[in-house]
């Protein structure tokens, strides 16, 4: 059965292709799923796009047309919480979307129909996941804990501080981890993300992002996949 890694950008997917010797191209909703073998597993990698939706799109995706026995996520983030820092790595054991609100019909953030606002990720999966990273990133600090996503790139001191103030147990932000937890959570699908810290969500988070990305996050996403498979039996 096949391993799922999703990147959100064009660098990090690179990076992992370069690892995968003979990937083939299949066409499906609008994306490019590669599929080929890494340590001897089955691997299909695709770039997810930006986003909640083009997130679920992708899982849904995954899951239904390719079967996908579980998700992996590589990525970047914003830092949140004091003490996570640009270049950290931080694994989600859950999930919440930051720009949902129904509320007064629902509970602020609450999925609605759901029961929760939050959406963990596998045990299991998430524990393999931050071993192979503290592994692969040997001295880089790796944080666990909750990850919130939504439609925006946080990218104001205020908005930042903000969201502290609200999700006080938030370690970072992105666009796209809670999206792919839903989904994976309405299959029964086990799903785990892994995020290097780009930026600090404030003023100056734009700066360098497409630099870092390049220069640092898809390096660290290449290495910890490919010492999460090689760790994978
Ligand atoms: N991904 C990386 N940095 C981010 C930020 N500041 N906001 C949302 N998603 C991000």
């Amino acid at each position: 059965m096949t391993i799922a890694v999703v990147s959100a950008m064009h660098e990090e997917l690179a990076a992992v292709l370069a690892l995968m010797p003979d990937e083939r191209r299949q066409l499906a909703g609008g994306r490019e799923f590669w599929r080929g073998h890494l340590h001897g597993h089955e691997v299909i990698a695709v770039l997810s796009r930006i986003g909640k939706v083009a997130a679920a799109t992708t899982a849904t995706a995954l899951i239904e047309r390719f079967a996908v026995r579980e998700i992996v996520f590589t990525g970047v983030a914003g830092g949140l919480r004091p003490g996570v820092n640009v270049g950290d790595v931080v694994v989600a054991d859950s999930f919440l979307q930051h720009d949902l609100d129904a509320s007064p019909i629902f509970p602020k953030y609450e999925v609605p129909l759901y029961g929760t606002s939050r959406f963990e990720s596998d045990v299991t999966l998430t524990q393999r996941l931050a071993a192979a990273a503290a592994r692969a990133l040997p001295g880089v600090p790796v944080h666990r804990g909750l990850v919130i996503s939504g439609d925006r790139f946080v990218s104001t001191t205020a908005e930042a501080r903000a969201l502290q103030a609200a999700l006080p147990d938030a370690l970072a932000v992105e666009m796209e981890g809670a999206a792919i937890a839903q989904v994976c959570r309405d299959y029964g699908v086990p799903f785990a993300a892994v995020r290097t810290v780009s930026d600090r969500a404030d003023d100056a988070a734009h700066g360098d992002f497409t630099k870092f990305v390049q220069d640092v996050a898809s390096a660290h996403s290449a290495a910890i996949v490919a010492e999460f498979l090689r760790a994978t039996s």
